[in-house]
């Protein structure tokens, strides 16, 4: 067979798989988005990796799961810790090679009430937002190279496309997340791996409540986790939404920083810190 024939072969074979994938692992599914994807996934023939920390709200996002048919294997981690990733990846990866990955789990942050937010919060933000989702993603590319199929989704934010005043521990997380995608993605092309990067606006979840201010053009989880699913079916490498949202910071990035900084003070928003 004409190589160029093959490839369009195999690629088929992926689009296949990326419309039904029957092993997907995400993170923070004890969460709004993640448990919405996880309900999102769910049907017979399909296996569902599911962690978070809270082992109440995660046994009832695998409870909805199974009822809807899936198998489900469900771990309660802490994600900053590295070593228990790779080792609960690679068990997953061992009885249900994974198909795709969705790194989701996230924590938000900003100011409090005019007090700037502390290195202690930035920190714990890079942690968990930037570098625990390249654990998440470390740990599963080793078998995916070798079988030279599989995605990968990485849960980034709209705030990481232009930093946003209220918020910038937060933001550089996320923008960190981003660059890194278009680095892994265009690094891995020639592997077959997708590296889609998901950019969402204001979604109604336990994270939004915590968030004090404008959040224009809220969507609820459910519709956010359909979207998600749904570009990353078509194999998109960019699921930004909603899209008015999307370009308005992305046209933003172009113009000078001074008028836009004016407009973005308008919309500032206070966090309320994590225990
Ligand atoms: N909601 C929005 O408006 C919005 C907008 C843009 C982007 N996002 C991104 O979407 C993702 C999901 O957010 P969400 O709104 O669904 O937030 P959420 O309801 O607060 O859920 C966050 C999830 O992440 C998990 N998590 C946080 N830190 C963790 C850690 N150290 N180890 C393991 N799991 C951890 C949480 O687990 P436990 O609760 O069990 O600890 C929870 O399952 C995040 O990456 C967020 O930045 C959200």
């Amino acid at each position: 067979m004409p190589a160029l024939l093959a490839c369009a072969v195999s690629t088929n074979q992926d689009r296949d798989v990326m419309r039904n994938p029957s092993s997907v692992l995400i993170t923070g599914a004890s969460g709004g988005i993640g448990t919405a994807l996880a309900k999102a996934y769910a049907r017979p023939g399909v296996t569902l990796a599911l962690t978070g920390r809270d082992r109440q709200k995660l046994g009832a996002a695998s409870a909805a799961a199974i009822a809807a048919g899936a198998n489900v294997l469900e771990r309660a981690l802490d994600l900053r810790d590295q070593a228990a990733v790779t080792a609960w990846v690679a068990e997953v990866e061992a009885s249900h090679p994974i198909d795709l990955v969705i790194a989701n789990a996230g924590i938000t942050g900003g100011h409090h009430d005019g007090v700037e937010e502390s290195i202690e919060e930035v920190r714990r933000l890079i942690d968990t937002n930037f570098l625990a989702a390249c654990y998440t993603l470390h740990a599963a590319l080793p078998a995916m190279r070798r079988r030279r199929r599989g995605q990968v989704a990485l849960v980034s934010s709209l705030a990481g496309v232009r930093g946003l005043p209220s918020m910038p521990g937060y933001c550089a997380s996320k923008a960190a997340l981003l660059a890194y995608a278009d680095a892994m993605r265009a690094w891995l092309r020639d592997d077959r791996i997708e590296v889609a990067i998901i950019l969402p606006g204001n979604v109604d979840t336990p994270m939004a409540a915590r968030e004090n201010g404008p959040q224009p053009l809220m969507m609820s989880a459910d519709r956010a986790a359909a979207i998600i699913r749904r570009g990353l079916a078509q194999g998109r490498s960019c699921i930004a939404f909603p899209r008015q949202l999307y370009w308005v910071l992305r046209v933003a990035t172009l113009l000078p920083a001074t008028p836009v900084d004016m407009v973005l003070n308008r919309f500032r928003v206070t966090v309320a810190a994590y225990d």
